[in-house]
């Protein structure tokens, strides 16, 4: 028994941050970001538009391609680092907006991997036969943990959400995940705040939970686990690099996707890039690249797909999808 991906769905806000905006209040120019990172714009969501309004329009969209109604749903897995609340968790907020009443549903928090974390666990419990039809998602806003007066976070990040379902298939399906995790690098990639810790900068006394990172040396951990956990997909199905028709990447910077193309002896025309256009969306970046392949048309059923994604923590991980 192996899951399959029956439907994908994806979700921008309406609001265009460009590199050009950006210019107008950061010392920064669209040169420098396009050049070091590939972005050329990114969204923002509306005031008072949350992550789980952002997943509720994704969720739609992919129910509605994989022809399924909300009630046949009887797993959700949300993965996110910008939770509407504490408690009830996005995916308990989700459920209740589409209707879906008593199956469970749970949030992941891992940063960037968020959706390949909850692929994963999502994939167990349709293979166990536990899930029917599961709903995973990838959806942020990280414009709220933002700070726009640091030029080297400010010009990286937007808001966006993806989903896929997934169904039992008797034919391939999802072939393996792999996931990894080393708090030891907790100090690179983090978010200041939290409720426990409390949400004000212990030196300054001022709020603040925004995101802080060592860039130079995320980047050079993230091409090295990466390629790593690309190895490790190939190598547990037993695969040849040119066995993998397109690269799904996490969309953090476009040098880091280049590097895992060569590394796979990829041409770029065989990686879905969207960085241009959504900026690092975290969770949500792996899932929206997946359904603007799909519905542009580029990825046809029976293609082989490497996803991979790198984020906080650290965390790592890739899946290996037969489409
Ligand atoms: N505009 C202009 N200049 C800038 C900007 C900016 N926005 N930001 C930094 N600079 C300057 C720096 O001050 C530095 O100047 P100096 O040489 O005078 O000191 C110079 O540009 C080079 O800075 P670096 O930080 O070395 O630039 P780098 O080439 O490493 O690019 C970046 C920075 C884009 C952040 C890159 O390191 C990166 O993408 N890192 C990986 C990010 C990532 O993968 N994150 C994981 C996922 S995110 C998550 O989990 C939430």
């Amino acid at each position: 028994m192996y899951s399959r991906i029956a439907g994908t769905g994806s979700y921008l806000p309406e609001r265009v941050l460009s590199n050009a905006d950006l210019e107008k209040t950061l010392d920064t120019n669209d040169e420098w970001i396009r050049t070091r990172t590939g972005i050329e714009r990114r969204h923002i969501a509306a005031p008072g538009q949350t992550t789980v309004d952002l997943a509720e329009q994704a969720a739609r969209r992919a129910i509605e391609a994989a022809g399924v109604s909300p009630s046949e749903i009887d797993f959700i897995a949300f993965g996110t680092t910008t939770p509407d609340l504490v408690f009830p968790n996005c995916g308990v907020l989700l459920q209740a907006r589409l209707g879906v009443r008593g199956c469970p549903a749970l949030a992941i928090e891992t940063a960037c991997t968020g959706f390949i974390y909850a692929l994963s666990i999502a994939d167990k419990f349709v293979r166990s036969g536990e899930a029917k039809c599961a709903l995973v998602v990838g959806a942020e806003t990280l414009s709220r943990i933002t700070d726009y007066a640091d030029r080297s976070t400010a010009i990286l990040f937007g808001d966006g959400a993806g989903a896929v379902i997934l169904r039992p298939s008797s034919e391939a399906g999802l072939l393996s995940t792999h996931l990894h995790a080393d708090g030891e690098y907790r100090d690179l990639l983090y978010s200041r705040g939290g409720v426990s810790r409390g949400f004000v900068d212990p030196e300054t006394g001022k709020p603040d939970i925004a995101i802080r990172m060592a860039g130079n040396e995320v980047f050079k951990i993230a091409v090295t686990k990466l390629g790593a956990a690309v190895d490790e997909a190939l190598a547990a199905n037993s695969l040849e690099k040119s066995a993998i028709d397109w690269l799904i990447p996490h969309q953090a910077n476009i040098r880091i996707i280049q590097a895992m193309a060569r590394r796979l002896d990829m041409p770029m025309e065989r990686v879905i890039l969207t960085i241009q256009e959504h900026g690092n969306t975290s969770a949500a970046s792996v899932p929206m690249a997946l359904d603007v392949g799909v519905r542009d048309g580029r990825i046809k059923r029976g293609d082989t797909l490497l996803l991979e994604a790198f984020g906080g923590g650290f965390t790592w991980g890739s899946a290996l999808v037969r489409y």
